[in-house]
């Protein structure tokens, strides 16, 4: 299957791209009419009441991954796509919490007050220290095995230093911060305990060593607490006798921050899914197109990375777009950048067939060419990650509510709300829509335009 690359470039009257689809003319307004017809049977349908309903309902208590909060707001969004008639599903996949109960590191006696690191091994062991320096791969002594390895923070991760030591028989690890700030720097996932100390008592250790050998005792209890958060997966399959095999995909997080309303992160994304489902449902279609909630998007992209990880490589190979709306309500957002500060961002800082389509319509709709920039840090990121063209809509720079208690109902802007799921809706319906009677079997692509890239502060 092919996979569409930027349509920007695409100059002749029609091509024939070599999976035999054909582009109509893309750089001019011949298609600029028809496309705006297109646009209305999507756009015209959105009614910004039922999205602005959802945020209150999902941000009335926080949905934090893991918690009740999360399961009341994906019974909603999945009661939703069931009264849709949509074949849904939720998956669920397990996310794991930390809790320190001892983190004790001795040395000679004397207590360090040393903490672990969260993901700590648990264990309780007594063992001559060695220096391993800043156990960098290939540079850690034999002699650590079965003893406890000093190492010094810096230049890999905390979770490399411990696999390394731990690849050579270290029993245990002191890690000492590389600057004078504390002894509470991170995360190190690893079966032996780890401590983190600080860097003059990590110096002072180094020093001791010379005068000969140094006896630690490592004594943590982690206890590691598994809990269950959820993709909500919704499917609409396309028309039987008119179905290119392709499947486009349109996604949101549902998780908030811990104790975070999450009106605009992420409720806003989810209500702009569940309307934009709503509409797709009654309207003809050529190409699968899914509906996707994550639970997790705030622990670093955990359902979206277990989503795409998940799907057969048959699925993944027709997937051929990604949205992923993250922010979209903020009213106080964007400060004076057009359309609210709406853009677009891509892994790569490239553009893609998703990116196109988005500044088209933004063209189409409100004379506004989308600028795309680069950026991660939402759900984009495993879709892109396997090769799928992905783009995260957001307005930026992002409010002074962001992951704040305050980031409620109050501060969301119908205006911005109707605006980014009509570009979204709009530009999915392009790949979506059933091929013209004229070009058997072609997409016909939108007339695309000049956008440009932005290296736009974001928060
Ligand atoms: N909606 C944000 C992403 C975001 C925030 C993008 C501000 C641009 C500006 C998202 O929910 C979020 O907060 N993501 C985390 C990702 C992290 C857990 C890997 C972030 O950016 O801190
Ligand atoms: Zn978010």
């Amino acid at each position: 299957m092919f996979r569409r690359k930027s349509i920007i470039t695409v100059l002749a009257a029609s091509m024939i791209l070599s999976s035999g689809v054909v582009y109509a003319q893309t750089n001019g307004a011949p298609n600029a009419q028809s496309d705006t017809a297109f646009d209305n049977k999507v756009i015209k349908k959105i009614n910004v009441e039922n999205m602005y309903h959802t945020i209150k309902y999902l941000s009335a208590v926080p949905r934090e991954a893991g918690t009740e909060g999360e399961v009341r707001g994906v019974e909603y969004i999945e009661s939703q796509f069931k009264s849709l008639g949509l074949e849904t599903k939720r998956i669920p996949f397990p996310i794991y919490d930390y809790k320190t109960n001892r983190e004790l590191a001795k040395v000679d006696g004397v207590d360090l007050n040393g903490h672990a690191f969260s993901g700590s091994g648990s264990g309780n062991v007594t063992a001559e220290i060695v220096n391993v320096g800043k156990a960098l791969a290939g540079t850690v002594p034999d002699n650590v095995a079965g003893k406890i390895a000093l190492v010094e923070r810096g230049d890999i991760t905390f979770v490399e230093k411990v696999k390394n030591v731990v690849a050579k028989g270290a029993v245990g690890v002191l890690m000492y911060n590389s600057g004078p700030n504390g002894n509470n720097f991170g995360q190190a996932n690893g079966e032996i305990p780890a401590v983190a100390i600080t860097q003059e008592q990590g110096k002072a250790l180094v020093d001791k060593l010379k005068n000969g050998p140094v006896t630690a005792t490592l004594d943590v209890k982690i206890e590691k607490i598994e809990k269950t958060s959820y993709v909500v997966e919704a499917k609409l399959k396309p028309n039987k006798n008119k179905d290119t095999g392709q499947i486009v995909t349109i996604g949101a997080h549902h998780d908030s921050v811990h104790l975070g309303p999450g009106a605009n992160d992420d409720a806003s994304g989810v209500s702009a899914v569940l309307e934009l489902a709503r509409i797709f449902v009654n309207t003809p279609i050529d190409t699968e197109v899914r509906f996707l909630t994550f639970g997790s998007e705030e622990r670093g992209m955990v359902g979206s990375s277990y989503y795409v990880v998940q799907l057969p490589k048959s699925d993944i190979n027709r997937m051929v777009a990604h949205f992923q709306m993250d922010m979209i309500g903020g009213a106080e957002a964007g400060e004076n950048h057009p359309l609210g500060g709406l853009i677009m961002y891509t892994i790569d800082g490239q553009k893609n067939l998703v990116t196109d389509l988005g500044a088209s319509a933004g063209s189409r709709m409100y004379d506004v060419a989308l600028p795309y920039g680069q950026l991660g840090r939402s759900d984009h990121q495993p879709f892109h990650d396997v090769g799928i063209p992905s783009a995260l809509f957001i307005h930026s720079p992002v409010e002074p509510q962001y992951h704040q208690p305050t980031d409620t109902i109050e501060h969301i802007s119908k205006e911005k709300l109707q605006q980014a799921a009509s570009i979204v809706g709009a530009s999915a319906y392009q790949i979506a829509r059933p091929d013209t009677p004229a070009l058997d079997r072609a997409h016909v692509a939108p007339a695309t335009v000049n956008y440009d890239f932005e290296n736009r502060p974001v928060d």
